[in-house]
């Protein structure tokens, strides 16, 4: 069998080329007779591939100097302690929740100091961003944490929240370089590898460096300090090599493609041809609000659970794969990260018509 177009919210597709060019260096490795499985860490070769990871990320984002890049593990769940206890240095801290992850942060915090919950969209199943122009804030609040883009959800914030100048930390797990941000926005940003990236197993955290101190809570383990990795520019211990050299392969990806910019404009057109059809059809309705919908996450439904089955399991079918929606929520969900094509999107529409007609 060839390759389907898969919809994964995460592991999810990444770049065919980048795929072909990692079979390609397997067992040999640019000359060095090994793969990057087997390379030590601390090795020239390896030196090269994470400082040229870092510094492609930097060039396609416009990561200031005074900002770490950090590659790191534990998934993008581990942040949701290691950001309290490295960065509630007065014991207080103000979250926005807007999804699972959001509140799975927020429950996280709490076990470390004073957690205030400043805004929330659960009144209504998380389908929309809250007005976040005029928060309060709390004034002894050492960050405002936002999740940028709500991958279950499908919503994203079109604008930052007015943090009234507490420093802003956010989870971009599922929109990670899907269009350029102003990175100087943030105190830190962060995200799993695995959707948008690369292999599951790294997470980036870009953290300004003021924020990356020796005052952290008591007891905070040495592996989750940010200035252990920060000191050791991500090879305190043995980091998640092959992961990080696949991410170094997707970043020069991006570059080819044009940056940010392209990106961004590509996303917006593979979304727009899907939302424009949920947005026509009389079958299939999307499930957010239309000024919050994410580019990346595309939840919909029928409206009747039996229908939703079927249409997930003929689409499997048609090659078109894991459109179920996540299991908290039901439906359907298309995830079109930077690596699918605008032509998967074009066969999920068509595919989703005829099975419109099948069907009404
Ligand atoms: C926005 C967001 N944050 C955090 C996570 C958790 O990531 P991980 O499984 O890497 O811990 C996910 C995973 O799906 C996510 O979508």
């Amino acid at each position: 069998m060839g390759r389907v177009f898969n919809f994964s919210a995460g592991p999810a597709v990444l770049p065919e080329e980048v795929l072909k060019e990692a079979a390609e260096e397997m067992l040999d490795y640019q000359g060095t007779g090994m793969s990057v499985m087997e390379m030590s860490h601390r090795s020239a070769a390896f030196e090269k591939i994470i400082t040229d990871a870092e510094n492609d990320l930097r060039d396609l984002m416009g990561i200031p100097d005074n900002y770490k890049v950090l590659f790191l593990q534990g998934g993008a769940s581990l942040q949701f302690s290691m950001i309290p206890m490295n960065l509630m240095k007065h014991g207080t801290a103000d979250y926005i929740v807007t999804g699972q992850w959001a509140k799975k942060a927020y429950e996280e915090a709490k076990k470390y100091g004073k957690v205030n919950k400043i805004a929330s969209s659960e009144d209504k199943t998380f389908s929309y961003i809250p007005d976040c122009r005029d928060l309060p804030v709390s004034e002894d609040a050492d960050y405002v944490y936002i999740c940028e883009n709500n991958t279950i959800y499908g919503t994203k914030f079109k604008e930052l929240p007015d943090t009234k100048g507490k420093t802003l930390v956010a989870d971009v797990s599922s929109c990670f370089l899907s269009e350029p941000v102003d990175v100087t926005k943030y105190g830190m940003l962060f995200g799993g590898a695995q959707k948008n990236i690369g292999p599951a197993g790294v997470v980036i955290a870009i953290i300004r460096e003021d924020l990356i101190t020796d005052e952290v809570m008591e007891g905070t383990p040495t592996m989750m300090k940010y200035k252990t990795h920060a000191d050791a520019k991500s090879l305190y211990n043995t980091p998640p090599a092959y992961g990080i050299y696949i991410c170094g392969k997707v970043f020069k990806w991006l570059k080819k493609q044009g940056g940010l910019q392209a990106m961004k404009e590509r996303n917006e057109r593979k979304a727009k041809i899907l939302y424009d059809f949920l947005d026509s059809s009389k079958l299939f309705k999307g499930t957010v609000e239309k000024k919050d919908r994410s580019l990346m996450n595309v939840p919909f439904v029928t409206g009747d659970k039996d229908l939703d089955a079927k249409f997930v399991k003929e689409a499997k079918e048609a090659g078109l794969e894991n459109l179920k929606g996540h299991r908290s929520v039901g439906g359907m969900r298309a995830s079109i990260y930077n690596a699918m094509p605008e032509e998967g999107v074009k066969a999920l529409v068509e595919f989703m018509d005829k099975f419109e007609k099948e069907n009404l």
